[in-house]
């Protein structure tokens, strides 16, 4: 092994606590003294009334339904520890929401218990800000993130409120598959007041690990913690994927160094000789890119001189040829844009990188043995769904399969939104409808709308709305997205297709009056025209935060048989996750 492949303690970062634990970085040998494993039997007391999850309040007793496991510690105990982010709370929801949805999967990686936040902040009300703020705590936007963005914004506009996530993320359900726990509840675990929880998302480095969990004997033994770098996570030049399947170790000869390395990593892949396959693949990527295209990959082999008898048009083929000259493929999803804003999952794809670029999270962080593991900082902006990339179909499909079906909206929401699908169709006699998302608020202060003025807004809108009418009229064989459990919606075909002149819902952050009668005389249908005072009543007082009411209407739009948005709208992009899940047909939704 030459010295560059060997630890080198004087670089390690010098942070507390970490060169500590780094050496607690095992080959193999574990310590297995997580705090929850030594637990106090006698503290039976300790129940999940105690634990409940923020958002209880709101929340019928009906609508909760326990996980399978009695309480937060058994929730815990079932794992390796904990892993949590530094959340980015200042961002929307649906920005959150991906955020999560990556945690999922990195916890998941790491057979660790996720803690996610137990508030997101919402940014409007539908009605004066007073009127929300009676129901739920508006902090200053600014303060509470320390950011500055919206400091010299109009006051309404650089104010939030700060509400239970489990208004937002059906939490109950993504209880059932995977461990996750709130910070207020890991909070109290550690016998620490939930009211400390961090106001931006940012994970306290020393005071989340003050106070040993309540379980705990020994009162000195705080909880032991391990922060992933953010500079570990992707540098330029190397590929983060989930884990490094044992063949592809075998492959380049994987080793595995007894302590991470300056870059975080413990893996190494000793230097190969490059071939002439290997050079002409590197010709091929991309100016300033270490990844390629599986077709572009395809074409450089082709004019590499392989003898006739190679079929490239086999995909395992190709994929051999690449394997046996140093190059992989990693699994993940197309975007619409190149800049993976909308972070959809329905459109798997194959992308070629040179395996010395591979980095696993699994391989890298499992046998931390730190009670908690941070990932420091952001890795939400110009990554891929799952803020990784993955070795195998399968696990890509799982994947893609959680987003949809784990990662959802609360049952109070999509019920909401069956109700209101449903009026739609009647509006229009029964035949399909179709919807738009014109997102417009913030969008056009950063001058990302598609169109300023309300009256060109609309005329887009209908005018890509006809063309979804003839697509509708036309359907005859069903096709869905490749997500697991997706079956063909048969309603495409049984109702009859809108005619020129029916109703269209529009989703909308636009609230000037003057551009809503635009909007509105040109056929649209807004939330707020379907909604009853008995649905208000009935959903209660989140409805009147306007970040919910989009909720319901991305919820809505999901039914909408053929579907229009934004394509650099995260929005856009989780409606278009969840038509795939229930079958709609690709051919029946539109970004641009
Ligand atoms: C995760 O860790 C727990 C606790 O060490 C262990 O009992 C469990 O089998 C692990 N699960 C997996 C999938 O490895
Ligand atoms: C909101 O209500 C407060 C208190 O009643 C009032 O002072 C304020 O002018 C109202 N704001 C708007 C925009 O109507």
């Amino acid at each position: 092994m030459s010295s560059e492949h060997l630890p080198n303690p004087a670089s390690q970062p010098t942070h507390g606590r970490s060169s500590r634990l780094l050496r607690a970085f095992p080959n193999g040998s574990l310590r297995t003294g997580f705090c929850f494993c030594a637990v106090l039997f006698t503290c039976l007391i300790f129940y999940a009334t105690f634990l409940s999850p923020d958002g209880s309040i709101w929340r019928r007793p009906s609508d909760w339904r326990l996980p399978q496991h009695e309480s937060i510690r058994d929730i815990a105990a079932l794992t390796r520890g904990f892993f949590s982010r530094d959340y980015s709370l200042g961002l929307g929801w649906n920005n959150m929401r991906y955020i999560i949805d990556a945690a999922v999967l990195q916890a998941e990686l790491l057979n660790r218990t996720l803690v996610i936040p137990s508030f997101v902040y919402a940014r409007a009300c539908e009605y004066n800000l007073t009127v929300c703020a009676d129901y739920a705590t508006m902090v200053n936007k600014n303060d509470a993130i320390g950011w500055e963005e919206w400091r010299n914004l109009p006051y309404e506009q650089q104010m939030a409120f700060r509400i239970p996530i489990s208004i937002m993320l059906d939490l109950p359900r993504l209880r059932q598959r995977y461990p996750v726990i709130t910070a207020s509840e890991y909070l109290r675990l550690h016998g620490q007041d939930p009211s400390s929880e961090s106001s931006s998302g940012f994970w306290p480095r020393e005071q989340y690990i003050a106070r040993p969990n309540v379980f705990q004997s020994d009162k000195t033994k705080t909880p032991t913690q391990f922060i992933v770098e953010n500079r570990w996570y992707d540098p330029r030049g190397t590929h983060r994927v989930d884990y490094i399947p044992q063949k592809m170790k075998n492959r380049g000869k994987w080793g595995r160094r007894p302590w991470l390395d300056i870059g975080g990593t413990v893996g190494y892949w000793p230097p190969e000789d490059p071939t002439e396959i290997s050079n002409r693949l590197k010709n091929a990527l991309p100016e300033g890119k270490f990844i390629m295209g599986w077709d572009t990959a395809k074409s450089a082999l082709k004019v590499s001189g392989l003898g006739p008898e190679v079929d490239l048009d086999k995909d395992d083929v190709v994929e051999n040829i690449l394997n046996t000259n140093g190059w992989e493929v990693l699994r993940t999803f197309n975007d619409v844009t190149g800049m993976d804003y909308e972070k959809t999952i329905v459109n798997p794809i194959s992308e070629v990188v040179h395996r010395s670029t591979i980095r696993g999270f699994k391989d890298d962080y499992y046998d931390v043995d730190a009670d908690v593991v941070i990932l420091a900082g952001e890795t939400h902006l110009y990554r891929k769904p799952g803020a990784m990339r993955f070795t195998e179909e399968h696990s890509r499909a799982k994947y893609a399969s959680m987003v949809v079906h784990s990662l959802g909206s609360p049952p109070k929401v999509t019920a909401l939104a069956k109700v209101l699908a449903a009026r739609m169709r009647e509006m229009n006699g029964g035949r399909l409808w179709m919807g738009a998302h014109m997102r417009r608020g913030d969008f056009i202060r950063l001058g990302w709308v598609m169109e300023p003025s309300p009256e060109a807004h609309i005329r887009r809108v209908k005018d890509r709305l006809q063309a979804g009418r003839s697509v509708l009229a036309r359907l005859s064989d069903l096709a869905t997205y490749d997500v697991e459990g997706a079956e063909p919606d048969m309603e495409q075909l049984r109702l009859p297709p809108p005619l020129p002149n029916d109703k269209f819902l529009v989703a909308t952050d636009e609230r000037d009056p003057e551009a809503l009668r635009v909007i509105s005389e040109g056929g649209a249908i807004f939330l707020s025209d379907l909604l009853t005072i008995e649905d208000l009543r009935s959903f209660g007082w989140p409805l009147m935060i306007t970040d919910v009411r989009a909720l319901v209407e991305q919820a809505l739009l999901v039914h909408s048989a053929y579907f229009y948005g934004h394509w650099m709208s995260s929005l856009a992009g989780v409606i278009i996750n969840m038509r795939a899940a229930r079958g709609a047909d690709p051919r029946t939704t539109l970004l641009d």
